[in-house]
């Protein structure tokens, strides 16, 4: 029988599972109302702990679990883990991958849509009583989708699942840029792989699908957004801090680009001014990406088989 922490209540089946299995699972009621300083006195027990991308899970704390065996992020991505300090006290910590890749694609393609078709605006403009009267050049126009260049930063699960709905689906050009080629997405729907430059001077529609990383933070910085066409959309939901947000906002509001889908922002949850400001082709939505019902059920239920893999010693599923 082991003790189990984690800093968010779980679906029921899946705490059910850990009891099942002998293991004595405290969880808070609430999310988000685990202190910090009732997070460091229960770890002391405990030999497993499940977190989200919200809790900072650094080397104080880490340290505070003397008997801490495993922290299992209910995340594909884990920058709020330290994970060298981990690796240091011989703690174990793994991530939900693969799991969330379709739903997290779904979110991307929706906010590019969005953007690209004005839907918000559309949505707000029609329950604000208007509706547009039968013009050709009516004030809603939107950008065309289908048959244009889909840009792909970062052709990982996620940008592959993207790549795979732009160029099966709407029957888009794919360009790429990847530290390394990805051959079997090449061949498997025709991408290209082409320099950084290129992919923002030649993409319709440019998707972010990078790891936040310092070495990527930033990337999409000012100059990055100058080399982008006018009608170009830029979408992001990946991380924050890739995308320069006071960059983005002047480049909006000077018309060098003509768009945004954002899923995730540099200082969640705050939104910098400039992009709540900006409602022309510009939609912002609070870190949805794999908020559906069966992707976080799957993303715990992943977590929670790393728990119980590694507690019974047979060594975690999906290690980082
Ligand atoms: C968040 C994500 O975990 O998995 C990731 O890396 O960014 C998301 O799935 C989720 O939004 C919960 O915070």
């Amino acid at each position: 029988m082991s003790k189990i922490l984690s800093t968010t209540p779980l679906f029921e089946a899946e705490a059910e599972r850990l009891g099942a299995a002998g293991h004595e699972l405290w969880m808070p009621a609430q999310p988000g109302t685990l202190s910090d300083a009732n997070l460091l006195s229960r770890l002391s027990e405990a030999e497993a702990l499940l977190c989200l991308l919200s809790d900072r899970i650094d080397a104080e704390i880490l340290r505070a679990g003397s008997c801490l065996k495993l922290v299992a992020n209910i995340a594909v991505g884990y920058e709020n883990v330290d994970v060298d300090a981990a690796r240091d006290l011989g703690i174990a910590v793994t991530n939900t991958p693969d799991v969330l890749t379709e739903a997290t694609a779904d979110m991307t393609f929706a906010l590019l849509l969005a953007a690209a078709r004005r839907i918000p605006e559309a949505n707000a403009a029609l329950r604000d009583g208007q509706f547009p009267v039968w013009r050709l050049d009516q004030p809603l126009l939107g950008l065309d989708v289908h048959g244009k260049t889909l840009g792909i930063l970062g052709m990982g699960r996620i940008g592959s699942a993207v790549a795979r709905r732009g160029r099966l689906g709407f029957g888009m050009r794919v360009l790429y840029y990847n530290r390394t080629r990805r051959e079997e997405v090449e061949e498997e729907i025709g991408a290209e792989f082409v320099p950084f430059d290129r992919l923002l001077k030649e993409s319709d529609f440019l998707c972010v699908h990078v790891p936040g990383t310092d070495e990527t933070r930033h990337l999409m910085d000012a100059d990055a957004l100058s080399l982008m066409k006018p009608t170009a959309i830029l979408v992001n939901a990946a991380r924050g801090p890739v995308v320069d947000e006071a960059a983005l906002g002047d480049a909006l509001a000077k018309g060098t680009i003509a768009g945004a889908g954002l899923d995730v922002f540099e200082r969640e949850p705050d939104v910098h001014p400039t992009l709540l400001a900006a409602s022309e082709r510009v939609v912002l939505t609070p870190h949805l990406g794999s908020a559906t019902r069966d992707t976080r059920r799957a993303m715990v239920c992943l977590a929670v088989d790393n728990v119980l893999a590694v507690l019974s010693g047979e060594g975690a599923i999906t290690p980082v």
